[in-house]
């Protein structure tokens, strides 16, 4: 018996990292996934990796209200039904605000915040009819606090508690529980990348000051979310959950 068997979820940015990760769980814990991105060659092949049956994807640029249509159209047409969305699509650029060109802030918050309302927005409906379901946003530990350079970013992670509490509030009735999850450090690209840019950062003096002195696997977040898309979580909506190595727990002294 899997986690989520007979659920149908939809994951956005689901073509490497975190989304990858998540939707390989999906899979093995008894769900069928469609994964959507704007890495199109990445996206098939990860799905191609899964197989037909379990998984699927789509070009989905989460900025557009179009391709949101066709990925939650396609999602039901290729599995009958959703009852997961993950909004896991993000991007990350760092400069001090100062520095920073307006347009950049304007596409982090487009991405990260606009982009998951967007989603919640597409899903109602069909999540409605469908009895209810769950939502998944995947904000950060910047969603708790700020960091230099990552003024669009945080901001952009705060807002996705506010607009998580908010859909919680609304959609209850209708069964549809809205939880947000606060990774901190996981092994990917955008972390990769992000310590390429934050040169001023001492990264092996961050590690170990963690409770838990190391960076996630992007499985290990995906464990969290699993959960929160699965029946287990059925009471729980409107709440966040770290998955940090306890990086906000305290000042690491
Ligand atoms: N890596 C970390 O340390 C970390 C920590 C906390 C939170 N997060 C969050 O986790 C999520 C996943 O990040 P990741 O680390 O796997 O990064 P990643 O860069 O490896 O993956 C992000 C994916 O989102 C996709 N994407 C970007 N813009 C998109 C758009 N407009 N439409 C659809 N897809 C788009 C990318 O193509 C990519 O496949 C993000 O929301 C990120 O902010 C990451």
């Amino acid at each position: 018996m899997g986690r989520l068997d007979g659920k149908v979820a939809l994951i956005t940015g689901g073509a490497r990292g975190m989304g990858k990760a998540h939707a390989r769980h999906f899979a093995a814990e008894g769900a069928r996934v469609v994964i959507g991105d704007v890495l199109d060659d990445k996206g098939r092949a990860v799905a191609d990796g899964i197989g037909a049956d379990r998984c699927r994807f789509v070009h989905h640029d989460v900025t557009s209200e179009d391709d949101w249509a066709v990925a939650v159209d396609e999602t039901i047409d290729a599995y009958g039904r959703i009852d997961v969305l993950v909004n896991n699509a993000g991007i990350l650029r760092h400069a001090p605000v100062a520095a920073m060109d307006p347009a950049d802030f304007r596409q982090v918050v487009e991405v990260n915040l606009v982009g998951t309302w967007l989603g919640i927005r597409q899903v109602v409906p069909p999540m409605t009819a469908g009895g209810g379901g769950s939502i998944v946003n995947i904000s950060s530990i910047e969603g708790f606090a700020g960091a230099a350079g990552l003024s669009a970013y945080s901001a952009s992670k705060f807002g996705v508690r506010g607009l998580t509490r908010s859909a919680a509030q609304e959609l209850g009735p209708a069964g549809i529980r809205v939880n947000s999850v606060h990774p901190g450090g996981v092994m990917t690209s955008m972390a990769l990348a992000a310590a390429q840019t934050m040169t001023g950062v001492d990264g092996g003096g961050f590690l170990k000051s963690l409770p838990i002195a190391r960076f996630a696997e992007p499985v290990e977040i995906s464990r969290l979310v699993a959960f929160l898309a699965s029946d287990e979580a059925s009471y729980t909506t409107g709440a966040e959950f770290l998955a940090d190595g306890g990086l906000l727990s305290g000042p690491g002294y």
